[in-house]
């Protein structure tokens, strides 16, 4: 797919898919504006992926935080004019039994995984509405945000996923709809992908039980993601709008 210099914005791209997907939209052509909480960690993405980036630009941006969007927005907007393609990645999780939530946890975790697409998504919808580019905005949903983790698979390690990364997965699966509507006069497209459980050398009961689930018998690896977001992103994917594919082994299938 060839995404040749276009501006490809991925927020949480210090993390273990971000980094996939920018090494995925730097190999495709793209300038990678990788963004995060975490400014230091964005400067040292080409450093540390094959290759390299060619076209990277670092920019700090709390996806939570309006104040935050505004002024990296304001930024995207002087250095590059325009924005072609939006990756909602940016995203966390609590781990503590959800009997014992506290209500500001619950909501930090919608604030960042629900807020932040909101946020971003209105940001960037503006920007290429008025810039009249026909973008791509592609959300980062989770198979949790289709139905419920299966706490059997869990045992007794200290990481129970949560009501509230389930909830605001749904929402983030919920509002790709809505958008994919409201800007489809304008000939953006927006997308959600739901990643499986990805391999990231959790405990061993944990890896064996959640292959055991999985139609296809094991978890994600990181690089089998990005396929799917250069996909959407590109001129392939021009019919495709408000849809949510899951990229999960078959996890969501029965
Ligand atoms: N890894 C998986 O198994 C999996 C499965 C399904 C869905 N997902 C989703 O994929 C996305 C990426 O997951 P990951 O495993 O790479 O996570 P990760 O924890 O490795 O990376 C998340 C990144 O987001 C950044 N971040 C956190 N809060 C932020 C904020 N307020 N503003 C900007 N950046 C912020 C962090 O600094 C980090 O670099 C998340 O949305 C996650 O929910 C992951």
């Amino acid at each position: 797919m060839n995404l040749k210099d276009k501006k490809v914005l991925i927020t949480g791209a210090a993390g273990q898919l971000g980094r996939q997907y920018c090494q995925a939209f730097a190999q495709a052509g793209a300038v990678v504006i990788a963004s995060d909480i975490d400014l230091e960690a964005c400067q040292e993405i080409p450093g540390q992926l094959e290759g390299g980036i060619a076209k990277h630009y670092a920019l700090a941006c709390d996806v939570a935080d309006p104040s935050s969007v505004e002024a990296a927005f304001a930024e995207i907007t002087s250095r590059f004019g325009s924005l072609d393609v939006l990756i909602n990645n940016a995203g966390i999780g609590v781990f503590e039994p959800w009997l014992e939530r506290k209500f500001e946890d619950f909501m930090k975790v919608f604030r960042v995984n629900a807020g932040g697409t909101f946020l971003c998504t209105k940001a960037a919808s503006v920007l290429m509405r008025d810039s009249k580019t026909k973008g791509s905005i592609i959300n980062i949903g989770s198979i949790y945000g289709l139905g419920s983790s299966d706490p059997r698979i869990y045992g007794d390690t200290p990481r129970m996923n949560s009501e509230c990364y389930t909830g605001s997965k749904a929402a983030v699966i919920a509002m790709t709809k809505y958008f994919a509507i409201h800007l489809a006069p304008y000939g953006i497209r927006v997308n959600c992908i739901s990643p499986g459980g990805v391999f990231n050398r959790q405990g061993s009961y944990f890896v064996e039980q959640y292959s055991n689930r999985t139609p296809m018998g094991r978890m994600a690896n990181e690089d089998e993601l990005p396929a799917t977001a250069v996909f959407l992103a590109s001129d392939g994917a021009s019919y495709i709008t408000g849809q949510n594919i899951a990229v999960d082994g078959g996890w969501t299938a029965w």
